[in-house]
């Protein structure tokens, strides 16, 4: 298969400075070359340009960057719906997780029903009433559900992106106590750190993959790094101890390769100032292989 590499370094939605050159970290550590050797071709239309925070007013601190984001978003969905059409797998490499908004847009306008796997230490899911930090990364997958700021819920007119109940968040164990409001409200599939150390993550992600992909609908996988175990992924703006081991990481990459619904992906917050000798974004190289289909026999 061909797969359509996209770079979106994006620092708008997030604290911590950094996550805009993972995109080159991730293709540093040996993206295209692994991919091939995997038996993908590889077409990489380079990175699209992001506005620097240095140059832009931050405005409203309830949803900061508001206006360049969305400038950003627009240009990514188009990115990836003209990929999808001409048959290609998008390939999205982040930057901070804001770009996701864009991704799922392309994806939702080229396919009518979709669901999500947004793999995650955090949900993702605050509302400007409910952010204690502001940044739109930890509201993205509350706006492609029809929450929160109209800008961001109305992008590109179709709302909302993904029915909610077609979202599967897996990995969390860091929620603000309005987004974990919000979440049990909508009946948001919430698969828990708790969940996957009690059932274990090959029943977790066979779960996520019967909701988010019901009827042979496609899935978008939205990969965060911080999901990983920071020993794991040292290199992400926002780690929390607890996190998916090597193996469970990799095994819900094969899963979903196995599952054959995958028709997009973000690899999103690797962050390599933070990293120690580009660990983190050799990790997403690797789970990006497993997910599209890299087995061990
Ligand atoms: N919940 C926090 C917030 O809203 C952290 C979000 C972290 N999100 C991420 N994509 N790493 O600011
Ligand atoms: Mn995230
Ligand atoms: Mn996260
Ligand atoms: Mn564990």
């Amino acid at each position: 298969m061909q797969i359509r590499v996209i770079g979106v370094p994006m620092d708008l939605g997030a604290d911590r400075r950094g996550v805009d050159i993972g995109v080159s970290a991730i293709r540093y550590a040996g993206l295209h070359e692994k991919l091939r050797a995997l038996g993908h071709s590889v077409k990489d239309i380079g990175n699209l340009h992001v506005p620097l925070p240095e140059n832009q007013p931050a405005g409203d601190p309830h949803v900061k960057y508001l206006e360049p984001i969305i400038q950003v978003a627009e240009e990514l969905a188009a990115a990836v719906s003209e990929a999808l059409l001409a048959g290609d797998l998008p390939l999205v490499l982040g930057g901070d997780h804001s770009i996701a908004l864009g991704s799922i847009t392309g994806v939702a306008s080229f396919y009518n029903d979709i669901g999500v796997i947004w793999i995650d230490a955090h949900g993702d899911f605050n509302t400007p009433e409910t952010t204690p930090s502001g940044n739109i990364h930890g509201m993205v997958l509350a706006a492609l559900a029809g929450l929160g700021h109209e800008r961001l819920v109305r992008l590109a007119g179709r709302v909302p992106k993904v029915n909610p109940q077609n979202i599967a968040i897996v990995g969390v164990r860091d929620l603000d106590p309005g987004e974990r409001e919000l979440l049990r409200a909508n009946r948001i599939h919430v698969f828990t750190m708790t969940d996957i150390d009690r059932r274990g993550i090959s029943a977790i992600m066979e779960e996520a993959i019967a909701v988010a992909g019901h009827n042979g609908r496609r899935i978008h996988l939205s990969l965060d790094l911080d999901a990983l175990d920071p020993s794991e992924a040292p290199g992400v703006g926002t780690p929390v101890r607890g996190g998916l081991s090597y193996r469970e990481a990799h095994l819900s990459m094969e899963l979903l390769a196995a599952c054959g619904q995958i028709c997009s992906i973000d690899v999103v917050e690797v962050n390599p100032i933070l990293d120690r000798e580009n660990a983190t974004a050799s990790l997403a190289v690797g789970l990006v292989l497993s997910a599209l289909g890299k087995t061990i026999l």
